[in-house]
Protein backbone atom coordinates (compact mmCIF):
# COMPACT_ATOMS: atom_id res chain seq x y z
CA UNK A 1 0.00 0.00 0.00
CA UNK A 2 1.69 3.18 -0.89
CA UNK A 3 2.24 5.51 1.86
CA UNK A 4 0.73 9.00 2.22
CA UNK A 5 4.51 10.25 2.19
CA UNK A 6 4.31 8.55 -1.38
CA UNK A 7 1.08 10.08 -2.77
CA UNK A 8 1.79 13.69 -1.69
CA UNK A 9 5.38 13.01 -3.29
CA UNK A 10 3.31 12.24 -6.61
CA UNK A 11 0.99 15.07 -6.18
CA UNK A 12 4.10 17.47 -5.14
CA UNK A 13 2.63 19.06 -2.70
CA UNK A 14 4.85 21.28 -1.78
CA UNK A 15 5.48 23.10 -4.90
CA UNK A 16 1.99 23.78 -4.60
CA UNK A 17 1.77 24.73 -1.57
CA UNK A 18 4.63 27.26 -2.70
CA UNK A 19 2.07 28.55 -5.71
CA UNK A 20 -0.43 30.17 -3.51
CA UNK A 21 -0.07 34.07 -4.37
CA UNK A 22 -1.97 36.98 -2.47
CA UNK A 23 -4.31 38.16 -5.15
CA UNK A 24 -6.01 41.68 -5.42
CA UNK A 25 -7.68 41.83 -8.51
CA UNK A 26 -10.36 39.79 -9.70
CA UNK A 27 -12.37 38.25 -12.61
CA UNK A 28 -16.53 39.84 -11.81
CA UNK A 29 -17.23 35.79 -11.57
CA UNK A 30 -19.08 34.95 -8.70
CA UNK A 31 -18.00 32.79 -6.78
CA UNK A 32 -20.59 29.15 -6.34
CA UNK A 33 -21.87 29.12 -3.13
CA UNK A 34 -21.06 25.26 -2.76
CA UNK A 35 -17.36 26.22 -3.71
CA UNK A 36 -17.11 28.83 -0.61
CA UNK A 37 -19.20 26.25 1.81
CA UNK A 38 -16.07 23.97 0.69
CA UNK A 39 -13.73 26.42 1.56
CA UNK A 40 -15.16 27.53 4.49
CA UNK A 41 -15.71 24.30 6.55
CA UNK A 42 -11.74 23.13 4.97
CA UNK A 43 -10.63 26.84 6.94
CA UNK A 44 -12.02 24.75 10.25
CA UNK A 45 -9.70 21.54 9.94
CA UNK A 46 -7.13 23.75 10.88
CA UNK A 47 -5.20 22.40 13.99
CA UNK A 48 -6.01 24.74 17.11
CA UNK A 49 -5.85 25.12 20.48
CA UNK A 50 -7.85 22.92 22.84
CA UNK A 51 -9.66 22.43 19.61
CA UNK A 52 -12.09 25.20 20.42
CA UNK A 53 -12.16 26.32 17.06
CA UNK A 54 -12.58 29.95 18.03
CA UNK A 55 -12.66 31.24 14.32
CA UNK A 56 -15.91 32.59 13.46
CA UNK A 57 -16.79 34.18 9.61
CA UNK A 58 -19.03 36.93 8.67
CA UNK A 59 -19.54 36.56 4.89
CA UNK A 60 -20.05 40.02 3.46
CA UNK A 61 -22.55 39.39 1.04
CA UNK A 62 -24.58 42.80 0.37
CA UNK A 63 -22.81 45.92 -0.62
CA UNK A 64 -24.66 47.33 2.28
CA UNK A 65 -22.50 45.56 4.68
CA UNK A 66 -19.37 45.86 2.75
CA UNK A 67 -20.04 50.10 2.91
CA UNK A 68 -20.45 49.47 6.78
CA UNK A 69 -17.53 47.66 7.08
CA UNK A 70 -15.18 50.23 4.91
CA UNK A 71 -16.97 53.30 6.64
CA UNK A 72 -15.75 51.75 10.10
CA UNK A 73 -12.37 51.68 9.10
CA UNK A 74 -11.59 54.28 6.52
CA UNK A 75 -11.78 57.44 9.15
CA UNK A 76 -8.44 55.55 10.94
CA UNK A 77 -6.70 55.03 7.54
CA UNK A 78 -7.42 58.47 6.88
CA UNK A 79 -5.80 59.77 9.78
CA UNK A 80 -2.84 57.56 9.49
CA UNK A 81 -1.97 58.89 5.67
CA UNK A 82 -3.09 62.38 6.99
CA UNK A 83 -0.35 62.01 9.75
CA UNK A 84 1.97 60.69 7.30
CA UNK A 85 1.70 63.64 5.33
CA UNK A 86 -0.25 62.60 2.02
CA UNK A 87 -1.69 65.07 -0.04
CA UNK A 88 -5.72 65.34 -0.26
CA UNK A 89 -5.61 64.24 -3.63
CA UNK A 90 -3.12 61.00 -2.69
CA UNK A 91 -5.39 60.50 0.82
CA UNK A 92 -8.41 60.74 -2.05
CA UNK A 93 -7.11 58.29 -4.10
CA UNK A 94 -6.07 55.41 -1.45
CA UNK A 95 -9.57 55.80 -0.05
CA UNK A 96 -11.01 55.39 -2.79
CA UNK A 97 -8.83 52.04 -3.68
CA UNK A 98 -9.06 50.13 -0.61
CA UNK A 99 -12.96 51.03 -0.68
CA UNK A 100 -13.43 49.65 -4.26
CA UNK A 101 -10.79 46.65 -3.08
CA UNK A 102 -13.53 45.70 -0.70
CA UNK A 103 -16.65 46.15 -2.70
CA UNK A 104 -15.67 44.65 -5.92
CA UNK A 105 -14.35 41.44 -4.51
CA UNK A 106 -16.58 38.74 -5.57
CA UNK A 107 -15.88 37.01 -1.99
CA UNK A 108 -15.64 39.21 1.19
CA UNK A 109 -14.82 37.17 4.88
CA UNK A 110 -14.09 39.18 8.07
CA UNK A 111 -12.67 36.47 9.95
CA UNK A 112 -12.95 36.88 13.57
CA UNK A 113 -11.76 35.44 17.12
CA UNK A 114 -14.96 34.37 19.31
CA UNK A 115 -13.14 35.14 23.05
CA UNK A 116 -16.00 33.38 24.63
CA UNK A 117 -14.13 30.21 23.15
CA UNK A 118 -10.63 30.98 25.19
CA UNK A 119 -9.72 29.52 28.76
CA UNK A 120 -10.41 31.47 31.78
CA UNK A 121 -7.24 32.48 34.19
CA UNK A 122 -6.27 34.08 36.91
CA UNK A 123 -2.75 34.85 36.03
CA UNK A 124 -1.98 37.51 33.54
CA UNK A 125 0.19 35.20 31.60
CA UNK A 126 -1.86 32.52 30.98
CA UNK A 127 -4.35 34.98 30.10
CA UNK A 128 -2.21 36.19 27.76
CA UNK A 129 -0.54 32.93 26.27
CA UNK A 130 -4.15 31.74 25.74
CA UNK A 131 -5.79 35.20 23.75
CA UNK A 132 -2.53 34.29 21.52
CA UNK A 133 -3.62 30.90 21.18
CA UNK A 134 -6.96 31.78 20.14
CA UNK A 135 -5.07 34.51 17.78
CA UNK A 136 -2.82 31.75 16.30
CA UNK A 137 -5.99 29.17 16.30
CA UNK A 138 -7.71 31.65 13.65
CA UNK A 139 -4.78 32.64 11.54
CA UNK A 140 -4.08 29.28 10.76
CA UNK A 141 -7.62 28.68 9.68
CA UNK A 142 -7.38 31.85 7.80
CA UNK A 143 -4.04 30.61 6.12
CA UNK A 144 -5.81 27.50 5.72
CA UNK A 145 -8.44 29.11 4.05
CA UNK A 146 -6.67 30.67 1.60
CA UNK A 147 -5.00 27.63 0.58
CA UNK A 148 -8.51 25.86 0.09
CA UNK A 149 -9.46 28.68 -2.26
CA UNK A 150 -6.32 27.99 -4.09
CA UNK A 151 -7.14 24.53 -4.30
CA UNK A 152 -10.80 25.74 -6.18
CA UNK A 153 -8.61 28.01 -8.55
CA UNK A 154 -9.48 30.54 -6.73
CA UNK A 155 -7.17 33.44 -5.29
CA UNK A 156 -7.50 35.72 -2.29
CA UNK A 157 -5.72 38.32 -0.16
CA UNK A 158 -5.49 38.80 3.78
CA UNK A 159 -6.78 42.79 4.65
CA UNK A 160 -5.53 43.76 8.07
CA UNK A 161 -6.80 46.67 8.32
CA UNK A 162 -10.14 45.79 10.57
CA UNK A 163 -7.67 45.20 13.47
CA UNK A 164 -7.04 48.75 13.94
CA UNK A 165 -10.48 49.70 14.37
CA UNK A 166 -12.00 46.73 16.28
CA UNK A 167 -14.50 48.64 18.49
CA UNK A 168 -15.87 50.62 14.72
CA UNK A 169 -16.13 47.50 12.94
CA UNK A 170 -17.96 45.49 15.27
CA UNK A 171 -20.56 48.44 16.22
CA UNK A 172 -20.93 48.81 11.74
CA UNK A 173 -21.29 45.24 11.67
CA UNK A 174 -23.23 44.52 14.70
CA UNK A 175 -20.93 41.66 15.97
CA UNK A 176 -21.72 39.49 18.88
CA UNK A 177 -19.85 41.11 21.67
CA UNK A 178 -17.54 38.01 21.93
CA UNK A 179 -16.57 38.32 18.51
CA UNK A 180 -13.07 40.16 17.60
CA UNK A 181 -12.16 41.26 14.12
CA UNK A 182 -8.57 39.28 12.81
CA UNK A 183 -8.69 40.05 9.38
CA UNK A 184 -10.41 40.55 6.21
CA UNK A 185 -10.32 38.10 3.30
CA UNK A 186 -10.79 38.56 -0.12
CA UNK A 187 -11.79 36.01 -2.68
CA UNK A 188 -12.49 35.59 -6.00
CA UNK A 189 -11.10 34.18 -9.47
CA UNK A 190 -7.34 35.58 -10.05
CA UNK A 191 -7.83 38.66 -13.17
CA UNK A 192 -3.96 37.39 -13.69
CA UNK A 193 -1.24 35.98 -11.03
CA UNK A 194 1.54 37.89 -9.98
CA UNK A 195 5.05 36.60 -9.71
CA UNK A 196 5.99 35.28 -6.59
CA UNK A 197 6.93 37.98 -3.66
CA UNK A 198 10.58 37.05 -2.69
CA UNK A 199 11.48 34.50 0.22
CA UNK A 200 14.33 34.97 2.52
CA UNK A 201 16.70 32.19 1.94
CA UNK A 202 15.84 29.41 4.64
CA UNK A 203 19.46 29.18 5.61
CA UNK A 204 19.30 33.01 7.33
CA UNK A 205 16.13 31.77 9.31
CA UNK A 206 16.63 28.53 11.01
CA UNK A 207 19.07 27.48 13.88
CA UNK A 208 20.46 24.06 14.56
CA UNK A 209 21.36 23.76 18.68
C1 LIG B 1 -1.67 38.86 8.72
C2 LIG B 1 -1.57 39.33 7.29
C3 LIG B 1 -1.92 40.64 6.98
C4 LIG B 1 -1.88 41.09 5.66
N1 LIG B 1 -2.35 42.35 5.36
C5 LIG B 1 -2.40 42.75 4.08
C6 LIG B 1 -3.03 43.99 3.74
O1 LIG B 1 -3.54 44.70 4.61
N2 LIG B 1 -3.05 44.36 2.44
C7 LIG B 1 -2.52 43.57 1.45
O2 LIG B 1 -2.58 43.95 0.28
N3 LIG B 1 -1.95 42.36 1.73
C8 LIG B 1 -1.89 41.93 3.01
N4 LIG B 1 -1.37 40.69 3.32
C9 LIG B 1 -0.80 39.84 2.25
C10 LIG B 1 0.72 39.90 2.26
O3 LIG B 1 1.15 41.15 1.75
C11 LIG B 1 1.30 38.74 1.42
O4 LIG B 1 0.90 37.51 2.00
C12 LIG B 1 2.83 38.79 1.36
O5 LIG B 1 3.27 39.95 0.69
C13 LIG B 1 3.42 37.57 0.64
O6 LIG B 1 2.86 37.45 -0.65
P1 LIG B 1 2.14 36.09 -1.10
O7 LIG B 1 0.99 35.87 -0.17
O8 LIG B 1 1.68 36.35 -2.52
O9 LIG B 1 3.15 35.00 -1.01
C14 LIG B 1 -1.41 40.23 4.62
C15 LIG B 1 -1.06 38.91 4.95
C16 LIG B 1 -1.15 38.47 6.26
C17 LIG B 1 -0.84 37.01 6.57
Amino acid sequence: METAAKQLEELNLNEWLRSRRSVRRFRPDKVPAEMLDRILETATWAPNAHNRQPWRFVQLASVESREKLVGAMSADFERVLRAEGKSESDIAVQLQRSHDRVLEAPEAILLCLDIDMLDKYEDAPRTHGEYLMGVQSVALAGGQLLLAAHAEGLAGVWICAPLFTPAEVAKALELQSSWQAQGLILLGYPAKLGEPRPRNLISSLRRKL
